[in-house]
């Protein structure tokens, strides 16, 4: 069973295309978190999670959400994490979660996608975005195929600046850095309310025909690289990135 979490598109994607090789059931986490339920379930092929890497980890709310859900009869886990360059130390935790479940850890592969994360760097532009999906589909199939036959990923060996940002960095990252206080939209809202319907955390509220952010974020960009009139904006250098956004609804 193929469990995905995806902002803006990317792991929807890998989930979508690991699916189809392995044949295999696609659950969207989001749909769970935004019923703010945790799930219960049963599957005699292995749990496979897809999703993109937050502060060189597995998104925070995804950790949790795997660690409330119950999963039946099943035991091996792989874990695909899509990323703009590097997932640090993350199979540390992941391996970590997999001791709670009592899992047989399948490993943990990193799928190298376009940068999402505009609110705080640079986006690669349109064309580069393709030649990065194009770049990426070979590692796609070839994870696929390793999850059909049962293989082990390869595994990864973190250096030393991997397990600095897994750790220290990451906590502090998220306490700093991972809120929703640098949101703002300008006039070329049009009140479609796309952005409070994609938010997986319900943190959008649309008030006199306009957003506003509740202080529950954890910045997936699904609202500011969704909206169909960019009309939404992070502090000031949001305006000239390339909003990249390819989920389907
Ligand atoms: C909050 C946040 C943190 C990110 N941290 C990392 C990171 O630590 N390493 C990395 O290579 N990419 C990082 N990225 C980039 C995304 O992991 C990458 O673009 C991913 O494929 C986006 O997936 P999605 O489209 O499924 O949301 C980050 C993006 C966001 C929004
Ligand atoms: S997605 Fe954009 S246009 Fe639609 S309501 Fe949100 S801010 Fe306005
Ligand atoms: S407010 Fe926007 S960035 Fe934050 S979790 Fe919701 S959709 Fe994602």
């Amino acid at each position: 069973m193929i469990f995905y979490f995806s902002g803006t598109g990317n792991s929807q994607r890998v989930a979508q295309e690991i699916a189809d090789v392995t044949n295999d059931e696609l659950i969207s986490i989001h749909q769970y978190l935004k019923l703010n339920q945790s799930g219960n379930f049963e599957s005699n092929k292995p749990w496979v999670f897809v999703t993109p890497t937050y502060a060189w980890r597995m998104p925070k709310v995804v950790e949790r959400w795997i660690q409330e859900t119950s999963f039946n009869h099943q035991t091996n886990a792989y874990f695909v994490l899509t990323c703009a360059g590097s997932t640090g130390n993350a199979i540390k935790y992941v391996k970590k979660i997999c001791k709670e479940k009592k899992w047989n850890f399948k490993g943990l592969t990193e799928i190298i996608m376009p940068e999402n994360y505009l609110a705080m760097f640079p986006t690669p532009s349109a064309s580069e975005c393709q030649a990065i999906l194009e770049k990426a589909k070979p590692s796609i199939l070839a994870t696929a195929q390793q999850i059909l036959k049962g293989e082990s990923f390869k595994n990864i060996s973190p250096s030393f600046k991997g397990r600095l940002s897994s750790g220290p960095v990451h906590s502090l990252y998220y306490t700093l850095l991972v809120h929703d206080r640098g949101f703002k939209v300008s006039n070329q809202c049009v009140s479609c309310k796309k952005c409070a319907q994609r938010c997986p955390l319900n943190n959008i509220e649309m008030k006199n025909g306009k957003p506003i952010w509740k202080g529950n974020c954890t910045h997936c960009m699904a609202c500011i690289s969704g909206c169909p009139t960019k009309a939404i904006d992070y502090k000031s250098k949001t305006k000239d990135r390339y909003h990249y956004y390819i989920k389907k609804d």
